[in-house]
């Protein structure tokens, strides 16, 4: 199963992704989380040691790989490159695993047809793709804001894009528009998960006001997720409410796509 996790900037989305990833690792699944933002933070969220984090980097910027597998250097556009680079080693030679969950940090990675046409943009796309394409059991992608960096391919083999949101309208209005951005590329699944949520009010807000998408979740608003940030701890450990959130959002996800057969 491959979901990507998207929504406006700050709404919860490197929360949501690690919750679920650790969900998933609990419950026997192997995961592979993807942060495909370009400054990364998904392997503090999800509470990786500091000796561990430290053996993590951004394919983004690793320009000698980039370089070995391309042929050309980072940061050069035009000149010749290779296309069909060899990426399969990457994920295992460059993830690391703890907890259940391998990370992988993929950095700005842009699919849309607007990146440019370099060495690295070129191995990204390569390197995304052939995620989309391997048989995870569960694939995570905590991607940045907005959808516009998302291509064909990512629609043809993410099974559901959840869209993050607060209880407001502005949150609610970015919700849309990435409703519409993936609609137009095709992809049609999406759910919403409300976070931040501190009331049975914003619940009702959220219920009415999303009619546009399928609302599948709340995760409570708690100043436990940012002491957890300021312990170093995953806020699966330390936020009994939001653990428990998240395990009902992954039953409910995996009602939703258990009809369909997905590898
Ligand atoms: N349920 C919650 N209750 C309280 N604070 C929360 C909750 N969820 C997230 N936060 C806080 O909101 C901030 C943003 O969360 P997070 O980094 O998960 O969002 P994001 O959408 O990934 O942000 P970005 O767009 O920068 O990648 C963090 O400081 C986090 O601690
Ligand atoms: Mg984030």
């Amino acid at each position: 199963m491959k979901l990507a996790i998207t929504g406006k900037g700050g709404v919860g989305k490197t929360t949501l992704t690690a919750l679920l990833a650790q969900a998933y690792a609990d419950a026997g699944r192997e995961v592979l989380a993807v942060d495909a933002d370009p400054s990364p933070c998904l392997a503090g969220a999800l509470g990786f040691p500091a000796e561990l984090r430290e053996k993590l980097h951004p394919i983004a910027e690793m320009d000698e790989l980039i370089e070995e597998r391309t042929g050309a250097k980072p940061g050069t556009v035009g000149g010749f490159f290779t296309l069909t680079t060899r990426v399969d080693d990457i994920p295992e030679r460059f993830s690391i695993l703890h907890r259940g969950v391998r990370l992988l940090e993929m950095g700005s990675v842009d699919l849309g047809g607007s990146g440019c046409i370099c060495p690295e943009s070129a191995m990204l796309k390569t390197l995304f793709t052939h995620l989309l394409f391997r048989r995870d059991d569960v694939l995570l992608l905590d991607m940045y804001a907005g959808v516009e960096h998302l291509g064909r391919a990512t629609v043809d083999f993410v099974d559901a894009m959840l869209v993050v949101v607060e209880p407001t309208r502005r949150s609610l209005g970015t919700a849309v528009q990435i409703k519409r951005l993936a609609n137009d590329i095709g992809l049609m699944r999406l759910y919403l998960v409300g976070n931040k949520v501190r009331n049975r009010d914003e619940e009702k807000f959220l219920e009415q006001e999303a009619s546009e998408i399928p609302l599948i979740g709340f995760l409570p608003a708690d100043l436990k997720v940012q002491e957890a940030d300021r312990l170093g701890i995953p806020v699966y450990d330390h936020v009994e409410s939001l653990k428990l959130s998240a395990l009902q959002i992954t039953e409910k996800i995996n009602a939703l796509t258990s009809d369909e057969v997905l590898e």
